[in-house]
């Protein structure tokens, strides 16, 4: 392909997925299918970087997200970014109402809008393209957001059409569908609870609601990690000096048509009978609704209207929220009964007589710990108030005692686990209790086997939860290292398996022989050892033994190590069982040291030269740059010397070592001078 052609193919590329993504968003009518869809956008992502002198500004792989971004750049609003005043009751809403009529006295509508739960997002506009997106902020000054925001596929790079202002802006909600938002939570869950992390701790890690997530996506550094977060947003105001049409409502049918994604909820009403309709309707029907809305927002439609009225220092006197209520539901606890986690953490769950409650049936509840139970003085077959507040999972709020029997007690906290019968034991400072015994209580082993083969670990999936589960009940496996010593005959003699699926349970072993050290660290589940941590511990320590050696100041000096892991990597390393298990693993033949292939000079570059590297730096980690340097040729030293080359010097950087490098002539170069050496 010449330069010609691939420009060519490049603009066609770009040009048809736009309108795919304008069919599949604005238009909810897909032509063609996900996977077609796809793979165009992969032809254009690879063209773009054999061709980057071609890359559009409206390209749909800037959806894909790429550019970190250390701080947010402030801006301050054209437009002030007001909030709404809240109604909670139809009086309120009369009242309103009233206020408009006593001042004005033409006819004018309203216009009904769900009041989505999310946060508020300005995006402007200059000849079609997009240029900035901006958060609320202070009302006054908010936060460029724009590469994050470019990763919504529900916002236009571009317009469609013609007939659009120059320039303007438009503002909406950003919000999180439930759909993303549990999935999210639940990989997260799962990750926390691979880790140890008891239900005190997962719960304060867990995005409460989609809110929340959604405001801690759109101010995240990296946008290609805001892209996997799938927001999404609805318009609900246009601003610009002059108006394409005399009413709100027409206006946003307009901004439809040049490719934002405008509600189709939203009602004219002509009085307040109608406003009362609307709002009933949507306090049964949200339950329904992909999103999450938390009220309803009622507007004067007539611009020449609402100018009239103006605002007050807050917020327009033209339009109110209607506040809907947490909704509640009261029902019977039937049980508290209790499960074991992977690292023997105890969970209490109250069993409940089902109940419907916002568009689903509640039959269980989370009551953390045993603090909470007590706390809040909840007993088996109580009535008890659960809610749901924009959170999935539903909370109980209150008891209703007073319809306790005689000889209702308060409950009692199991003293011994319920899967193993060992005596369970409460750590000091923390709030669950646990099942110690860890080398024999079968949920335990089972959740250790089932992080060690899982995808980001050994990647063994040719194990499924079953059959671990079936190889801890039948005494063929009871730790991580028993895997290994697995035989054809044990397994093909267990009921179900057959040759291949034998074959492929023990080539799946085999095979994680190979997987990189850092995997297996994370796979042998220290507490709070994460994918990341792992990788951290592997860069800096390279080997198994060096991590076991080290002492709690050398570990904290690898980069992201605070002391609750610190701790807890070398609490592992004190157990003997752990270091049986560790040889075990070592004689198998996993890799228990880093691929110095992998870290083998790809350039000369830096042959003969030494670095320090110290600091904080904006587009690597302390880490990274050392692994730079080594793939480079240089040599990376811990302190600086009259041997050292040069000081990469970063934000925060010690001021000792600055002024070693000054009295030793030490060359103190920035991250980006680094950067210009080595390309
Ligand atoms: S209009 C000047 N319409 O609710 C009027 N706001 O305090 C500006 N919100 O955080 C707001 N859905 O982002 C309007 N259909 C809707 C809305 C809406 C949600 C948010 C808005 C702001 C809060 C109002």
């Amino acid at each position: 392909m010449n330069s010609e052609e691939a420009k060519a193919r490049i603009n066609s590329l770009v040009k048809s997925l736009n309108h795919h993504n304008y069919l599949y968003y604005q238009q909810a009518q897909p032509t063609i299918s996900d996977y077609e869809f796809d793979q165009l956008l992969a032809e254009l992502q690879l063209l773009e970087t054999q061709w980057p002198e071609f890359v559009q500004p409206d390209s749909p792989t800037i959806r894909v997200g790429g550019e970190v971004t250390r701080s947010f750049q402030t801006v301050v609003h054209d437009f002030p970014f007001m909030s709404l005043a809240n109604s909670y009751s139809r009086e309120d809403l009369e009242e309103f109402d009233q206020r408009i009529r006593k001042s004005i006295n033409q006819s004018f509508s309203y216009v009904c809008e769900l009041k989505f739960d999310g946060v508020a997002i300005g995006l402007k506009y200059e000849n079609g393209f997009l240029v900035k997106a901006v958060t609320r902020g202070d009302g006054v000054q908010g936060d460029d957001v724009t590469a994050n925001i470019k990763t919504i596929r529900s916002i236009p790079l571009k317009l469609q059409g013609e007939d659009y202002p120059e320039k303007f802006e438009i503002r909406g909600e950003i919000f999180m569908p439930l759909k993303s938002f549990e999935s999210i939570n639940k990989a997260r869950r799962a990750e926390l609870e691979d880790l140890g992390y008891d239900e005190e701790q997962i719960a304060e890690k867990l995005f409460k609601n989609p809110r929340n997530a959604a405001a801690g996506s759109i101010k995240m550094q990296e946008s290609s990690e805001v892209a996997k977060r799938k927001l999404d947003c609805y318009m609900y105001a246009l601003l610009s000096e002059n108006h394409q049409s005399e009413s709100h409502y027409d206006n946003l049918k307009q901004a439809s048509d040049w490719g934002f994604q405008v509600s189709n909820y939203s009602k004219q009403c002509s009085n307040l009978e109608e406003v009362y309709a609307f709002i009933d309707k949507w306090d049964v029907e949200r339950d329904n609704l992909p999103f999450e809305i938390d009220g309803i927002v009622v507007k004067v439609n007539e611009y020449n209207v609402q100018k009239v009225l103006g605002s007050t220092a807050k917020s327009p006197r033209w339009a109110i929220a209607y506040k809907f209520k947490a909704r509640q539901a009261k029902t019977t606890l039937d049980k508290i009964t209790y499960q074991v986690g992977r690292t023997g953490s105890i969970t209490p769950v109250a069993n409940l007589r089902p109940v419907f409650l916002a568009g689903t049936t509640v039959k269980r509840a989370s009551l953390h710990n045993a603090d909470f139970i007590a706390e809040m003085d909840i007993r088996e077959s109580d009535l008890v108030y659960v809610e749901k507040g924009g959170e999935i999972i539903p909370k109980v709020v209150a008891v209703d005692a007073s319809t306790r029997g005689l000889f209702s007690q308060p409950h009692q906290y199991i003293t011994h686990c319920p899967e193993c019968g060992a005596e369970l034991i409460r750590k000091e400072g923390e709030a669950n209790h646990y099942c110690p015994n860890d080398a024999h209580c079968p949920p335990q082993i089972t959740g250790r086997i089932a992080h060690f083969v899982s995808r980001k670990a050994m990647d063994i999936n040719s194990l499924g939860e079953k059959t671990i589960e079936l190889f801890v009940q039948d005494g063929l496996v009871n730790n991580v290292a028993d895997l290994y010593d697995l035989q054809y005959d044990q397994i093909i003699q267990l009921e179900g398996f057959k040759e291949q699926s034998t074959r492929n349970i023990l080539e799946g072993i085999e095979a994680s022989k190979q997987i990189p050290f850092e995997r297996v660290l994370f796979a042998i589940g220290i507490r709070y050892v994460g994918e990341t941590v792992a990788k951290k511990l592997a860069l800096h320590f390279r080997n198994l033994d060096a991590i076991g050696a080290a002492d709690i100041n050398s570990l904290l000096e690898a980069e992201e190590i605070g002391e609750i892991i610190a701790k807890s990597v070398q609490d592992f390393f004190k157990s003997n069982d752990n270091l049986v298990l560790l040889n075990r693993l070592k004689s198998a033949g996993l890799q228990l040291h880093l691929d110095e292939n992998a870290y083998k000079p790809k350039s000369n570059i830096l042959e003969g030269k030494s670095f320090v590297v110290s600091g904080v730096f904006s587009l690597f980690s302390r880490d990274e740059l050392k692994k730079k340097i080594e793939e480079n040729g240089g040599k990376v030293l811990s302190g600086v010397s009259a041997s050292t080359s040069y000081l990469v010097a970063g934000e925060k950087m010690g001021p000792e070592k600055k002024k070693k490098a000054e009295k030793l002539n030490v060359d103190v170069i920035s991250e980006q001078d680094f950067i210009d050496m080595i390309s």
